[in-house]
């Protein structure tokens, strides 16, 4: 397909524990991105949806994390196989990451100036002049108020909030073609919020900027994206187009999911929850990692891990459940 930006190939990602000890992070994680797409990523915390976007970005050097199996395609050219220098180039310009953490990101002993100059010199062709004029409408853009005292602060003079702008106007200064944004808006107050998401959306409208969204806010995910991939236990459950996930979901996982929207009229104390939790990468269940929250399993369930697959009559959707689709199933959940 000549629209597709970003593609992912059973993407397994390993943690070194102790001497020989690996444990599976996130496995089989297979999906694309077209160019301009807004593409959402949703599921508990603990589920993997960091370490996706940090095994992409080809970020995890800093951890004992290792890509064990799999392939990253951006625009037909696998990022698993380029050198340290080469992936330099891509990270920032072709694919920039908003993080969870800002001070990962920051680095404490260079002013913001200097940061962000060396960013878009190094991605841009721009004179040392119009990269600080650049610079300094990106930090208008994510509602900095005194932009020139910014630019003169280092990191630890600001707030966290106030550091997360500036890490997110540094991630969309070079126009990346993708930009993956872990929580971006978490840490940052409402009105804040609202306005970062409109300046990803304003730069995916007008430059065709490719997003990965990753949220926890369901909500966020219906006003802007196209599509939602949920994850669960370090595996992609379920795929499909935003309208068709949020009416026919088909996994009891994105099931539950949505249950835990709040609705109009309902009691904040009163809502639904899945029961249990996570299960943690060294006591993974053998065969659905759902299984053991799940009130539909069966024992081939329990026995057997489910693929990821294609549903019928319904493009782009993909859905990992041995009863997905069942029509006993769909009487057992409603
Ligand atoms: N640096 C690390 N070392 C060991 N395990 C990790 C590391 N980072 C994440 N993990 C584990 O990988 C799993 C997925 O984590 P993560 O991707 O951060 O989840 P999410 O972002 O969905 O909340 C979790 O079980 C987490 O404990
Ligand atoms: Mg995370």
């Amino acid at each position: 397909m000549a629209d597709v930006l970003l593609e992912v190939n059973h993407l397994q990602t390993q943690f070194r524990e102790g001497k020989t000890k690996r444990i599976t992070a996130i496995n089989d994680v297979t999906f694309q991105i077209r160019k301009g797409e807004i593409v959402g990523l949703v599921g508990e915390s603990g589920c993997g949806k960091s370490v996706t976007s940090l095994s992409i970005m080809r970020l995890l050097q800093d951890t004992a994390g290792e890509i064990t199996n799999g392939s990253v395609l951006l625009n037909g050219k696998n990022l698993l196989t380029l050198s340290e220098k080469e992936i330099k180039r891509v990270q920032g310009k072709q694919i920039s990451m908003i993080f969870q953490e800002p001070m990962t990101s920051l680095d404490p002993v260079l002013r913001i100036k200097k940061q962000m100059l060396e960013e878009i010199q190094l991605h841009m062709n721009l004179t040392k002049e119009k990269a600080l004029e650049h610079a300094a409408d990106m930090l208008k853009m994510v509602g900095i108020p005194d932009v020139a005292q910014t630019l003169e602060s280092y990191p630890f003079q600001l707030s966290g909030g106030m550091c997360q702008r500036v890490m997110i106007a540094m991630a969309m200064s070079c126009y990346p073609d993708l930009l993956i944004a872990d929580e971006p808006t978490t840490a940052l107050d409402v009105t804040i919020q609202a306005q970062i998401l409109d300046l990803m959306r304003e730069l995916n409208r007008k430059n065709g900027m490719s997003i990965l969204l990753i949220t926890h806010d369901l909500g966020v995910v219906a006003e802007t994206c196209s599509r939602v991939i949920v994850m669960y236990a370090g595996r992609i459950v379920e795929q499909a187009d935003v309208q068709t996930l949020f009416q026919n979901p088909r996994h009891p996982y994105t099931r539950g999911l949505l249950a835990c929207l709040p609705r109009i009229g309902r009691r904040v104390e009163s809502l639904p929850s899945i029961p249990g939790t996570v299960p943690s990468l060294n006591e993974m269940p053998e065969g659905c990692k759902f299984a053991p929250r799940c009130r539909l399993a069966t024992d081939l369930c329990r026995e057997k891990e489910p693929e990821l697959r294609d549903v019928e009559g319904c493009e782009g959707c993909q859905v990992r459940c041995w009863l997905a689709g069942q029509k006993e199933a769909k009487e057992a959940l409603k």
